[in-house]
């Protein structure tokens, strides 16, 4: 079934060798946030520990190592998302700070009262609310793509969605509540054929699947590191270098700047115009680690070793009575979202964490979701490539304990 010595790779995170209430810890809330292999733990303390300094700022040794050490980490992110130019990467907080800088830089200088931003019933909230913000300000509408009850994009009517008014479409590639797969490659040759440019929200893609911006065509890239093994607090704006190039800084600080006089100030270049201030430098040498993990593993083989878990996951808890999934999309990574007849999703998550089982319950910062179904909320589990099929089976019992209880 795969190639992947799951219990070599489960060695390599300390934190999953853990019992809760006496039972050992089924992690399963990955989609919120991942655990961190000791590969990306010892290159943030080696950091501290012997090349702590500023960056681009000193001609000392240490700052001349934690200069190298970062940008060594930016190219890394240029290589795992196959951009054209270390240029095109900005490091940022995460996928909110990325899709935020995007909307004050790129999108609000353009947009004017009765102009449209598209986006996706099913964005998380990070991919609604900042573009509001922009909307309510100067008159803009946002637009959104409906969807179905598989929890699919409808696409019947996207081509009329996307006219001379829309400024930008911006949708996410993975739904973080459902776990589908959007068709964001020809969604954004059709954007592109009307002049649209495309920003994909790749938070819940890119710890499931290989990305490569080339590929795809889009002009933003957005992604956290903290669901891909990395630490909390970076992540990575890609944008294209001829847009960045004409794009404002958003926020002004050191290390953004050539020169400042009273009169005038001139910016660095990229990417250093939109990273003022001193960076998360550690940050940004955890997430270079965790690629070189991801891609020392194979990024093909954990998404293919991750389908088969969602895969028999579904098949497992599909075969319970009184459950419903949400979220049956043909195209799904990592997320099985689902409801247990007659209980709240919290009341399944607290049983659930009695038993070891760690889960999501809420909205999932996706209430429009929620409102879609008619629910206030699902529980969720969410897989990665150190999960085990018998952690499935924890939560298929699990589920089974809650029946019992409210039966
Ligand atoms: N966006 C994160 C989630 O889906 C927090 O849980």
């Amino acid at each position: 079934m795969s190639g992947l010595d799951i219990q070599a790779i489960r060695k390599d995170f300390p934190i999953l060798e853990q019992e809760i209430y006496g039972f050992p810890l089924a992690y399963l809330d990955n989609a919120a946030s991942s655990q961190k292999p000791v590969q990306v733990i010892d290159a943030v303390a080696n950091y501290y520990r012997k090349d702590n300094a500023n960056v681009h700022r000193g001609v000392h040794r240490l700052s001349q190592r934690a200069t190298d050490a970062y940008e060594g980490a930016r190219s890394k992110v240029r290589g795992f998302l196959n951009a054209q130019s270390d240029k095109e990467i900005v490091f940022v907080r995460g996928a909110t700070e990325a899709i935020n800088l995007v909307a004050h830089s790129f999108v609000r200088p353009m947009l004017n009262s009765g102009d449209e931003i598209l986006i996706s019933h099913m964005e998380h909230h990070a991919n609604i609310v900042p573009w509001q913000m922009l909307c309510d300000d100067v008159g803009a509408k946002l637009v959104v793509i409906p969807m179905t009850q598989r929890g699919e994009l409808d696409l019947s009517t996207f081509d009329d969605l996307l006219t001379a008014k829309t400024k930008i479409m911006a949708v996410g590639q993975v739904s973080n509540a459902l776990g589908t797969i959007n068709p964001v490659k020809m969604m954004t040759e059709k954007a592109h054929a009307k002049g649209i440019p495309v920003l994909i929200d790749g938070a819940q893609a890119v710890p499931h699947m290989p990305a490569d911006v080339q590929d795809l065509d889009c002009d933003f890239y957005v992604f956290s590191g903290h669901k891909m093994f990395a630490p909390t607090g970076i992540g990575a704006l890609y944008g294209k270098q001829a847009l960045l190039e004409e794009m404002v800084p958003w926020q002004g600080g050191g290390d953004m700047i050539l020169s400042v006089s009273f009169e005038k100030t001139q910016y660095n270049e990229l990417p250093y115009k939109f990273e003022a201030g001193t960076p998360n430098i550690s940050g940004a040498i955890g997430l270079g680690a965790a690629i070189d993990y991801m891609q020392s593993i194979g990024i093909p083989e954990l998404a293919a070793y991750e389908h088969s878990l969602l895969d028999y996951a579904t098949q497992k808890v599909g075969e319970l009575e009184g459950i419903q999934i949400i979220g049956t999309a043909e195209k799904k990574a990592s997320v099985l979202s689902f409801m247990i007849d007659g209980v709240h999703p919290h009341d399944v998550g607290t049983i659930f964490d009695q038993q070891g089982v760690a889960i999501r319950t809420g909205h999932h910062c996706a209430q429009p979701v929620m409102q879609f179904f008619g629910i206030p909320a699902t529980a969720r589990a969410s897989f990665a490539f150190y999960n085990t099929m018998d952690e499935v089976d924890a939560l298929v019992d699990a589920i089974q304990k809650v029946q019992e209880l409210f039966a």
